[in-house]
């Protein structure tokens, strides 16, 4: 599919500039469509689980395709941070392996999960960012052969820098350590091969890039991993056969199944696999090159404009956001959103996130409201 017709599945460019997937990616007529048909199935046929559970499984194959996996490697969760509890929980934490390496840049939400491990007895290291990246050699200065788990990330939340996943993973699986990649910002941009990430763990919502609703996300787990702790989070869908009704019997999906826990959110699904099904109509090399020239773009613009980039400037350190530093990061949003441009604010930078379905007309749109914003408010540009 090329860029002009998937865009056309998104109403909001009939009359906006949507530069905030790395918020919440825009909706699409099917997903729209989905959501309805979910309610349809409800009214309809009342309590239609079978189907639905399908739906569900249907999301878990659309993500295994994406990432090129196997459907059963992934476990469906409500969130990343549900994901990365399990991954957690999963590490003995002991005396000679107790270590989390991972970075600032860090969603904190994961980060927070891995720090609550220490009541477990992790010993958790950050890897701090210059300039906004993080290099392999800062990695591997923090490894040692206590490192229990690498935590790296597809592409930072903060800036959009894009992590050197599989050589940290390399080095890491050379101490013996686990490695897993919280690839919410980059999924459904940048293309993901597990076997190439040659990751232990994958995590991704279906929120954002993917095109999906809040509710739903993925956790992919390297098949033969060892399976370390049994999960202490767990509910009837992580029982090898959820369906048995043995209240009494508490056994574990011999798959990824295992990380699972309650009954998932089923509109999220239906949301997830629309999402996803037009990510996997495209041939995601494509997205990333076209996603690549607009931030190119986008980011010549802002720099002559005199704004000053958090994102990395070299398009190999960059994902799918250009990131500017603000004084005011809250009102150049609240400006831009007066003109119907929709861009994302975190602390004192502004993210500005394009998607396939972007094109050269909102780098354009853009780029004239920020200059009229540089004008307006010399002080809001740090
Ligand atoms: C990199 C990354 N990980 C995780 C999350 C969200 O985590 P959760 O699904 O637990 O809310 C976000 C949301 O912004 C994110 O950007």
């Amino acid at each position: 599919m090329d860029p002009d017709v998937f865009r056309k599945h998104f109403p909001i460019f009939d009359d906006s500039v949507h530069l905030c997937s790395c918020s919440e990616g825009a909706l699409s007529d099917r997903v729209m469509v989905a959501m309805s048909e979910f309610m349809t199935s409800w009214r309809v046929n009342a309590a239609p689980w079978d189907s639905w559970m399908q739906e569900v499984d249907r999301a878990r194959e659309q993500f295994a395709r994406l990432i090129h996996a196997d459907a059963n490697d992934v476990a469906v969760v409500s969130c990343a941070s549900e994901g990365a509890f399990q991954v957690a929980w999963a590490e003995r934490f002991t005396q000679s392996r107790s270590g989390i390496v991972t970075t600032d840049l860090e969603f904190p939400s994961v980060a927070h999960v891995w720090l609550a491990a220490k009541a477990r007895g992790a010993k958790v290291q950050f890897v701090a960012h210059h300039d906004g990246t993080v290099g392999v050699e800062d990695y591997e200065n923090a490894l040692t052969e206590q490192t229990a788990l690498v935590s790296v990330p597809l592409v930072s939340y903060a800036n959009g820098f894009r992590f050197p996943v599989a050589e940290v993973a390399r080095r890491a699986h050379q101490y013996g350590a686990r490695v897993v990649v919280d690839a919410y910002q980059g999924a459904g941009v940048v293309p993901i091969d597990v076997q190439q990430l040659d990751c232990d763990y994958l995590i991704a919502g279906a929120l954002k890039y993917l095109l999906g609703a809040p509710g739903i996300a993925f956790l992919w787990v390297r098949p033969g991993l060892d399976r370390g702790e049994d999960p202490a989070l767990t509910g009837w869908f992580g029982r090898t056969n959820p369906f048995a009704f043995t209240p009494e019997v508490l056994d574990y999906a011999d798959n990824a199944r295992r990380f699972q826990t309650g009954t998932p959110s089923i509109p999220s699904a239906y949301a997830a696999t629309a999402g996803l099904s037009l990510i996997n109509e495209t041939n995601t090399d494509d997205v990333f090159r076209h996603v690549e020239t607009l931030a190119e773009a986008l980011q010549g613009n802002v720099v002559d404009l005199g704004y000053r980039l958090y994102s990395p400037q070299n398009s190999t350190k960059r994902g799918p956001q250009v990131t500017v530093w603000s004084t005011n990061a809250e009102h150049l949003a609240a400006f831009l959103k007066t003109r119907r441009i929709f861009v994302s604010p975190r602390g004192q930078a502004v993210r500005m996130s394009l998607h396939y379905y972007n094109n050269l007309e909102d780098v354009d749109q853009i780029t004239r409201s920020l200059r009229e914003y540089r004008v307006a408010y010399p002080d809001g540009v740090k």
